[in-house]
């Protein structure tokens, strides 16, 4: 039996092949359906239908029609929709199926639909790695658009339940697959003409391991395709959430904690609530464990969430930039 259970019209979809086929279905009807990548949760809509993309606007009630993610089931179904240069293909070739997306020109043969990439003459592709995220994405057979599970402005989903409290009643289904592995969204790269290659986001691919690959420094433009949020255009129902404080070296009276490497500053006892990234400073086990830590912190009700120091090599650059957004993306 693939379906678990609903809620508000929202199907809850075990990962059972039953599931699959069914989360499978509704996307091709055009229909959303948030699924698990080793990233973060997605929820999906059909690439090449505009009115199934603008339901992915409309559900996270986000507040700008940002350009999407396309993601496929392989490398080859990738190909066929953008054009990849020499360095696109090395990464592709070194990184895919995984937490990468190439931001490269559209191709001839590209169905992702002006809305999905928000008009622009470049479209971003992903492969992902999560079994779950590939059967259903070879299931579908077309690319499917999927920003983060979430309603704009929230903490991103590392589980179903994240997705339900933000999402239930608004989408047509969540496939369940359990807790995701790298706990942070992909790491986008700009494979463009007449452009140096540029890291747009840091995600779960750590930049060391890219510019290893590429034999050269990848330069940097986070600010590309970036969101400005203006304040007064967010939805009213934002929800309220603690702000957050990087680097402390103390924990003041009215704070919760996230702390890292076995860190115990000073007042951490008085701390309203407390949640560890990694005991022994493992920055995957930090990545995974970022989201559900920053919503459990959030839960408390303290106004500041202080973040023990965190190195910002490797995941350490992706897990800092989640955490700056978080204390920066308020209205
Ligand atoms: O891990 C992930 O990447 C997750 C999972 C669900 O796969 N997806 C995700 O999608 O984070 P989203 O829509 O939240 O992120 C899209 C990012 C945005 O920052 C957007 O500006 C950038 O990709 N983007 C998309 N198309 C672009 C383009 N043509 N040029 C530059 N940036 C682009
Ligand atoms: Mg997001």
């Amino acid at each position: 039996m693939a379906q678990t259970g609903s809620m508000g019209g929202t199907r809850h979809l075990a990962a059972d092949a039953a599931g699959l086929a069914e989360a499978a279905r509704l996307l091709r009807e055009g229909a959303l359906v948030a699924f698990p990548t080793e990233t973060v949760y997605g929820l999906g809509a059909d690439a090449a239908r505009a009115e199934a993309v603008a339901g992915i606007y409309a559900a996270k009630s986000r507040p700008r029609f940002n350009p999407l993610i396309a993601h496929l089931p392989d490398t080859a179904a990738a190909r066929a929709q953008g054009a990849f240069d020499a360095a696109a293909e090395r990464l592709a070739a070194a990184f895919w199926p995984g937490p990468l997306t190439l931001v490269v020109p559209v191709g001839p043969g590209c169905t992702v639909c002006d809305l999905a990439r928000a008009s622009l003459d470049s479209v971003a592709l992903r492969v992902p790695a999560a079994p779950v995220a590939r059967a259903l994405l070879a299931a579908v057979g077309r690319p499917v658009a999927a920003p983060s599970a979430n309603r704009s402005g929230r903490i991103s989903p590392t589980r179903a339940d994240h997705v339900a409290a933000d999402l239930d009643g608004r989408i047509a289904a969540i496939l369940d697959g359990g807790p995701t592995d790298v706990g942070l969204e992909s790491t986008i790269v700009a494979c463009l003409p007449g452009a140096p290659l540029r890291l747009l986001r840091p995600g779960g691919v750590p930049r060391e391991a890219i510019e290893a690959v590429l034999g050269t420094p990848l330069g940097t433009d986070m600010h590309a395709g970036a969101r400005p949020v203006a304040p007064g255009q967010l939805a009213s129902h934002y929800a309220p959430r603690a702000r957050v404080r990087l680097d402390a070296e103390t924990i003041w009276p009215g704070e919760a904690a996230l702390v890292f490497a076995g860190a115990r500053p000073p007042g951490l006892d008085r701390a309203l609530a407390v949640a560890e990234l990694s005991g022994d400073g493992d920055l995957h086990e930090a990545a995974a464990n970022l989201f559900a830590a920053l919503r459990t912190l959030d839960a408390s009700g303290a106004a500041m969430i202080a973040v023990s120091p965190i190195p910002p090599a490797g995941l350490g650059e992706a897990i800092r930039d989640r955490l700056a957004r978080a204390a920066a993306e308020r209205p």
